[in-house]
């Protein structure tokens, strides 16, 4: 089930983040930090400085014990507020891999950035072996390349995708079901008070 973070879930997320993730910068390291602390007015300023205007929901999908198997939200960056919403951490436990966890966490954030009106939904990602599988992933899912750089302290390149969504998107969670038996319902009471724990 995939459901809204909250405070009794976020170091179990921030762990699994730092597994799959062992090599984040500065900035990326902050962000459960910041998550915890996202609406004082105080760290609301020190993320704007660094560019970033706001860190909206993130979600996580819990198997039948509870357990967080994968995660993924939504942040803003000041650049382009007003059109768009970016991809924050996004993965899954290397051991419940392959199951249509990551698809349907994808779906779902690409959903709830549709229907709350923004143009864009962009992310930023690398060509480090690890992450070719979410290659595949955006790119069936419609999250063009649009730039590519080479990493200043690795031996691969920061790629920029997004996805334009004004276009229609049929909803794949039917299929993960049927593909995978998964249970990707939403616990929707969780999550329609936007920003509330
Ligand atoms: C990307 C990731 C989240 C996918 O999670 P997942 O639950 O395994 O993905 P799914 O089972 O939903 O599979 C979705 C698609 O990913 C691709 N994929 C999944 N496992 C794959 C593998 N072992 N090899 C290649 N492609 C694979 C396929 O395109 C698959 O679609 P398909 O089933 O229609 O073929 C996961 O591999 C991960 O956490 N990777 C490391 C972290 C990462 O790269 N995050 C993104 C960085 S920006």
């Amino acid at each position: 089930m995939i459901v809204a973070l909250n405070e009794s879930k976020v170091a179990e997320t921030e762990n699994l983040v730092r597994r799959v993730f062992p090599w984040q910068n500065p900035l990326e390291r902050m962000f459960y930090w910041a998550w915890r602390r996202r609406r004082q007015s105080a760290v609301r300023l020190l993320l704007r400085l660094v560019g970033i205007s706001a860190i909206d929901d993130t979600w996580v999908y819990l198997n039948d014990s509870g357990k967080v198997c994968g995660t993924i939200g939504l942040y803003a960056r000041t650049e382009d507020e007003s059109e768009a919403r970016w991809v924050s951490w996004f993965c899954v436990d290397p051991e419940t891999r392959g199951q249509g966890i990551g698809k349907s966490l994808l779906t779902h954030l690409i959903g709830v950035a549709r229907s709350r009106g923004y143009k864009y939904l962009r992310l930023y990602t690398g060509s480090d072996p690890d992450e070719a599988a979410a290659q595949l992933l955006y790119e069936s899912r419609g999250l063009r390349e649009t730039r590519r750089k080479p990493f200043l302290f690795a031996p691969y390149d920061k790629i920029w995708r997004e996805l334009e969504l004004d276009a229609e998107d049929g909803s794949e969670l039917t299929d993960c079901e049927s593909k995978y038996g998964l249970n990707t319902k939403t616990d929707v009471s969780s999550y329609s008070a936007q920003g509330e724990d």
